[in-house]
């Protein structure tokens, strides 16, 4: 196992989907037999958004654990934890907030949007505002060299970085470490109405979605707007499906895809039929460990205790380094 230490958080905000899969869990499976990779559930940051109904992020916690052991996270080889079980993380981000100032979180483009986009819940609330403090100490608590994440998070690794020169600044000394952000290649996957794949668009494929409701979902996606007809051709480059189809299907077929949608040779329910049946038959392995992991709750309560027993360890020194430099203990 390499030095690297890599770090990176989800929020427990329902079950997850196919977009959260291409889009990190798959990534984080690769990193874990080569990286020193420590994993968590940022079920304080949930409560940016659900502190009305704080009861779910529970549950939530208990599906995401779940999605994450079926989808291959093995807890023999990363360390796998909850947020909120480590107080040092929320202690830390209070020593830091007294030293951001607010503008710089102000100008977060993320944190503008988000109280654009969210019309249903108050999100003027300080500990939003904060979201990226409390993700610094995060990452910095575990020393992680390398973070994980989508683009749309590259603004708050900055801030994170910026937040960490200031503090080993002010104290004169190293103790926290600058990451990089480590941004992978996402497969362009969109939901089945054609926007961006999300829980709260109610468009998504779900991992814990029954076999049934996966052809269900496939069926009813939105494809190439122009083919009205049967006899209209269509162009795979704009169709919302065929990005599936590049992930799930045999070169051989995609190419056949491409050739006969161009000339209407084949119809969009039987594109559609041959993608369920490719998607299918690569889920239900993963379909069926998730019933044999849902099924033990004991043992995946087990693993987030152990694990986070172990990161606690990690983050117990930083804090005291930290303190130590700040000669506040
Ligand atoms: N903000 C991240 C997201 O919503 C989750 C997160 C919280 C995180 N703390 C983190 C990711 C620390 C990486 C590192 O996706
Ligand atoms: Fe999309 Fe397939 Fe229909 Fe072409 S045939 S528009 S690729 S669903």
């Amino acid at each position: 196992m390499s030095g690297k230490r890599i770090l990176s958080g989800m929020q427990p905000s329902g079950q997850l989907h196919l977009g959260n899969y291409h889009g990190a869990l798959k990534n984080w499976v690769t990193m874990q037999s080569s990286l020193d990779c420590f994993f968590f559930i940022a079920d304080l940051h949930s409560l940016t958004t659900l502190y009305q109904d704080p009861q779910l992020i529970k549950k939530y916690s208990f599906e995401v654990a779940v999605d994450w052991l079926s989808s291959g996270l093995d807890p023999e080889k990363c360390t796998l934890f909850v947020q909120s079980a480590i107080p040092e993380h929320a202690e830390l981000h209070l020593i830091l907030s007294m030293m951001v100032p607010v503008p710089w979180l102000e100008r977060n483009p993320t944190y503008k949007e988000k109280q654009d986009e969210v019309k249903n819940i108050d999100m003027s609330s300080y500990g939003f505002l904060g979201y990226p403090v409390l993700q610094t100490a995060d990452i910095v608590l575990y020393k992680a060299n390398a973070v994980p994440v989508g683009i749309d998070q590259v603004p708050h690794l900055e801030l994170s970085r910026e937040i960490i020169r200031r503090f080993n600044k002010l104290y004169k000394k190293k103790v926290f470490i600058e990451p990089e952000a480590e941004i992978s290649d996402v497969p362009k996957l969109n939901g089945i109405d054609g926007r961006k794949m999300s829980k709260s668009y109610n468009n998504a494929i779900f991992l814990s979605d029954s076999e049934k409701n996966i052809t269900k979902k496939v069926m009813s996606m939105l494809t190439d707007p122009s083919r009205g007809r049967r006899t209209d051709p269509g162009d795979p480059d704009v169709c919302n499906l065929f990005p599936m189809h590049k992930i799930y299907s045999p070169v051989e077929m995609q190419k056949e895809i491409i050739s006969a949608c161009k000339k209407a040779e084949i119809g969009c329910g039987d594109c559609k039929q041959k993608l369920a049946d490719n998607l299918l038959k690569s889920m239900l392995p993963k379909m069926e460990k998730r019933r044999n992991v849902a099924a033990k709750p004991k043992e995946v309560y087990e693993i987030l205790r152990a694990g986070t027993e172990k990161a606690r360890g990690v983050a117990q020194a930083t804090l005291s380094e930290a303190k130590t430099a700040m000669k506040i203990i």
